[in-house]
């Protein structure tokens, strides 16, 4: 039922588990025994977020940060603004920004730079996904779970118009659903 709107699987729940295992341990081992606030975008990145700080061996507080890019539709305004920001203070703590996506990477850049002024220890990014292609700014991510084309995904998290969240997969929609 949840899969009608789908055309295909493109990363199957299977294989996110495996990378997300890979990226944690190389977390862990950049870490050093060093305690990390890990910082959850919302609302794309919980799932991944969930799984990952499971994953990571290392003392871990979490907290979490809303902010807006995107309408209902699929392209960035490029223009971000907070609509919840993190209580947690993170001044001289390692920081490791959890998100679910660098698309055109305006998202990212703003939450590095704004963060940035709070003088952590050090910052990080960590995202599931990457499409290089779309890039408009030139912001990197420290750990990437896979690089995909140019192609608008759902799924583990991930919405079209706040639906397909709740897939265990990322995946591609059917081209009459944006119809
Ligand atoms: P950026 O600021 O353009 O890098 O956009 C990042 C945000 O756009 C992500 O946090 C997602 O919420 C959203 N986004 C970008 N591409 C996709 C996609 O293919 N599917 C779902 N959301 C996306
Ligand atoms: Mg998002």
């Amino acid at each position: 039922m949840k899969y009608r709107d789908i055309e295909k699987v493109l990363i199957s729940a299977d294989q996110i588990n495996k990378r997300t295992d890979e990226i944690a341990k190389q977390i862990t081992e950049d870490l050093k025994g060093e305690d990390v606030v890990m910082i959850c975008i919302l609302r794309g990145a919980t799932l991944f977020f969930a799984d990952l700080v499971r994953k990571v061996d290392t003392s871990v507080n979490f907290d979490f940060m809303e902010v807006s890019s995107y309408g209902s539709g699929t392209a960035s305004s490029g223009e971000v603004r907070i609509i919840k920001d993190i209580s947690t203070p993170i001044e001289n703590k390692n920081v490791l920004i959890v998100e679910d996506i660098i698309d055109s990477g305006h998202t990212l850049s703003y939450l590095k730079r704004i963060l940035k002024q709070r003088n952590p220890k050090s910052i990080k990014i960590a995202s599931l996904l990457d499409k290089p292609e779309r890039r408009e700014t030139d912001i990197k991510g420290d750990y990437v779970g896979f690089v995909i084309p140019n192609v608008f995904v759902v799924g583990y998290g991930l919405d079209y118009d706040e639906k397909y969240r709740n897939l265990p997969d990322v995946c591609v929609l059917k081209p009459e659903v944006y119809a």
